[in-house]
């Protein structure tokens, strides 16, 4: 392994954040800055690889919505049906009187996975969406499936 030499910088930043961070990282046992820094580097890395990637990926999609929101159901099911990934599964928890929350595993290009919860995110109504990487490489969701609903694709 090649032996990376290490730079320092300095970092100008808000006292009530860098107290806030300090608490942090005191929290997740970190003995220095300098490693908690590098960890949330990394972290940030690690996903702005994965949406870079054009490899078929595993991705989850968490939406929290509000169901009377006239129409959101269907528009939710129609973006799920017209994607041109596979929904592998998906969950549905009926959180309080009218709020939803719905985890999608999805398997795709990740770009398209960045589509698809973004449109989603667009809707009228949902309040709360997330896509977090879940791996890499080809999915078989046929293997890995256990559908209690599946979307169908409408050209097939
Ligand atoms: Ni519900």
């Amino acid at each position: 392994m090649v032996k990376k030499t290490l730079v320092r910088f300095g970092v100008s930043i808000e006292g009530d954040i860098l107290a806030r961070f300090d608490a942090r990282i005191a929290k997740h046992r970190y003995t220095n800055r300098s490693e908690a820094l590098r960890d949330l580097m990394r972290a940030e890395f690690v996903q702005l690889d994965w949406e870079a990637s054009s490899n078929v990926v595993v991705g989850i999609i968490t939406l929290v919505y509000d169901h009377h929101k006239r129409g959101l159901v269907n528009q939710l099911l129609n973006l799920q049906h017209d994607f041109p990934g596979s929904i592998i599964c998906s969950q549905h928890v009926h959180l309080e009187h009218s709020l939803c929350l719905e985890v999608l595993v999805a398997t795709g290009q990740a770009r398209q996975l960045r589509v698809l919860a973004d449109e989603m995110k667009a809707k009228k109504g949902v309040q709360f969406s997330s896509l977090n990487p879940a791996g890499y490489g080809a999915a078989r969701p046929s293997v890995t499936a256990h559908n209690e609903h599946i979307h169908l694709k409408k050209s097939t």
